[in-house]
Parts: C-alpha cells; structure tokens; sequence
C-alpha cells in the first residue's frame, strides 16, 4: 500500500522530557519518496492562487519553506529566534511550556498587501504560529493560509488560528499529548 506522509514520521517517547512523544520529522525529510510527498501536498492547496512570499519559522519550517517557496516559484522569508538575523527587525514574544522566547523578521522582508504563506512542520498551541503571524500583519502582509506537517489537535493551535479567521492546513494529526 502507498505510504502517507504520517507514516514517515517517527515517535520518539521520553523527548526532551518524560511523558512526552515526540513526533520525529527528520525521518520524513532523510526519505526521497517521503519528502518530496510532503513538499507536493503542502503546496497543494495553494497551487492556483497568489503566493508573494513563504515565511518559515525557525528551525524546521526552513527545510519545508523553502523548498515550498521553490515549488510556488516565490521567495522565502526567515522569521528567526531572537539575534540571528543582521538586518533591522520587529520582535514578537510568545509563550513557550516554561517561560517566553521571542522571534523577529527583518523589518523589510515584506511590503504592505503582500500575500503571504506560513510554513512550519508542528501546529501544537499555536504560539508559535500566531507570534509569525503577527510579525507578518505587523509589517501589512497578510496571511493566506498556514501550512503544516502535523497537528497535535489537542493542543488547541488549529482552533486558535481558526478563531484568528486563518486557513490551516495540516498534513497529518496525532491524538493525544
Ligand atoms: C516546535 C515546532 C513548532 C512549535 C510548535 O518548535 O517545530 O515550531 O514547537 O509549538 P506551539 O504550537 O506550541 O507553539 P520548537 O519551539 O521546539 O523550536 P525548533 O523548531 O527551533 O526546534
Ligand atoms: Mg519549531
């Protein structure tokens, strides 16, 4: 039978810390068959519309960004945890589990009423996502849909961002925490 992008995936349980499974992507991305299935179906859903640019979100959206971004035939923004990028940048906070990071985009990556598509492998609370976003909409762009590898449904992202009256795509679910 033709496998599917979930099964690529592996379970790591016990990662970063006990009671956690953690849903290994590099699996998906080390397999020829597995990730370019992964690349053709995040773009999928936007094949015939207006992309201008795909933002990625530091680490993992990178490797899908722009490799999405290349299929669309745009180009790719990096939002970056915060100090890596050189240029000038707006930063945003956002929650994590224990405590607060920040992230930033370069303060002219993008212009006013451009399109944008938001990439990035996990949707769990969305934290991570809305923080992109708002440094997205900060700078006058607009988000046309966030894409994702997998979602953790129980996390809640996918209503949040649903509740910001975004489009979410994600590949694949895991039930659970
Ligand atoms: C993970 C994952 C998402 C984020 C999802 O990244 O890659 O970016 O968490 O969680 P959320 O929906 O609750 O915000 P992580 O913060 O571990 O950083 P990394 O991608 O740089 O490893
Ligand atoms: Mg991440």
């Amino acid at each position: 039978m033709q496998k599917t992008v979930k099964d690529y995936i592996r379970t790591i349980p016990g990662f970063p810390h006990e009671g956690i499974l953690f849903r290994d992507v590099t699996t998906l991305f080390a397999d020829p068959q597995g990730f370019r299935l992964c690349i053709d179906q995040l773009v999928a859903p936007h094949r015939a519309r207006r992309i201008d640019r795909v933002a990625g979100l530091e680490a993992r959206g990178f490797i899908l960004g722009g490799a999405v971004a290349y299929r669309l035939a745009t180009g790719f923004v990096p939002i970056r945890k915060k100090g890596k990028l050189p240029g000038r940048t707006i930063a945003q906070p956002y929650k994590l589990e224990y405590g607060e990071a920040v992230i930033e985009i370069h303060d002219d990556a993008l212009q006013p009423g451009e399109k944008v598509l938001l990439v990035d492998d996990l949707l769990a609370t969305g934290g991570t996502a809305e923080a992109g976003i708002r440094l997205i909409e900060r700078l006058g762009a607009e988000v046309v849909g966030c894409a994702f590898i997998v979602d953790l449904p129980d996390l809640g992202g996918r209503r949040r961002l649903e509740a910001m009256g975004l489009e979410v795509h994600a590949l694949c679910a895991f039930e659970g925490l």
